[in-house]
């Protein structure tokens, strides 16, 4: 279970204070499979950057999994992170000198796998995104479809928790869109609950409920009331 309670975030610069998220209320049961929209700038990435313990934030309260996030220490946050959360940015932040092997071994090295429990994760999650006969190539050497897929091969890897996808499908045809999205709504129907960003409609209502943000806000009334949540 995710819980966001009137979370508050505040970007500061010289010259500008932005109110990137304010009172953010929000809650995914396990399981869910949760599209957020909402236009350019208002909030979208910062919401997916704080559930994912990447930033921290202002005020308000943050439950991930029954732990309040705004009590643990820096060490404890990470940790969390690396255990629970797979996270597939926006543009695909995929290290350019090395293969795609490797690229995703990097997380699982952090998490302390031994060697043949990494290569057993990384030959899988190939598999799974039809990229097995690529792993020694470098992200130069791919489509921008198939570094999309090396970064959802690199956030499964992990076997997270929870995924946390912003516009997961925004640098691909509509083709690829359709699989990419299959191949997350069978990873959620494997039991990760996934919140993913995007524009677009068709993959927006495919998703079991959609999630509006505006100005740093929720705009849905029922953002709270989960269906499964209410069912448990
Ligand atoms: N690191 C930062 N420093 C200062 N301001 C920021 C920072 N990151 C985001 N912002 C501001 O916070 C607001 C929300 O940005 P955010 O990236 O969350 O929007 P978004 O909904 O993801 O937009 P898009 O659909 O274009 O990706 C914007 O006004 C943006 O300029
Ligand atoms: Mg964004």
């Amino acid at each position: 279970m995710l819980e966001m309670q009137n979370v508050v975030k505040i970007y500061r610069t010289d010259l500008i204070e932005t109110h990137a998220l304010r009172d953010f209320n929000l809650r995914v049961a396990d399981g869910e499979f949760v599209a957020v929209t909402g236009p350019s700038g208002s909030g979208k990435t910062t919401f997916l950057n704080v559930a994912g313990l990447l930033e921290g934030f202002e005020s308000g309260s943050y439950r991930l999994d029954g732990k309040n996030i705004g009590e643990l220490d820096d060490d404890a946050r990470s940790r969390t992170r690396n255990q629970k959360i797979g996270f597939i940015f926006q543009s695909f932040n995929l290290i350019p000198d090395l293969d795609v092997f490797d690229n995703i071994d990097v997380p699982l090295r952090y998490r302390g796998f031994n060697a043949a429990e990494r290569r057993r994760r990384i030959e899988r999650v190939l598999e799974l995104v039809g990229l097995a006969s690529r792993a020694r190539h470098v992200p130069s050497q791919l489509s921008g479809g198939q570094q999309q897929r090396v970064a959802i091969a690199r956030a499964l890897a992990g076997e997270p928790r929870f995924l946390l996808a912003d516009e997961p499908t925004g640098n691909l045809d509509s083709l690829m869109a359709r699989q990419i999205m299959d191949l997350l709504e069978e990873i959620n129907s494997r039991g990760t609950t996934i919140i993913m960003v995007t524009h677009d409609p068709e993959l927006a209502n495919r998703a079991h409920r959609n999630v509006h943000v505006m100005d740093g806000q929720v705009t849905d009334f029922h953002a709270f009331e989960s269906p499964l949540a209410a069912a448990v």
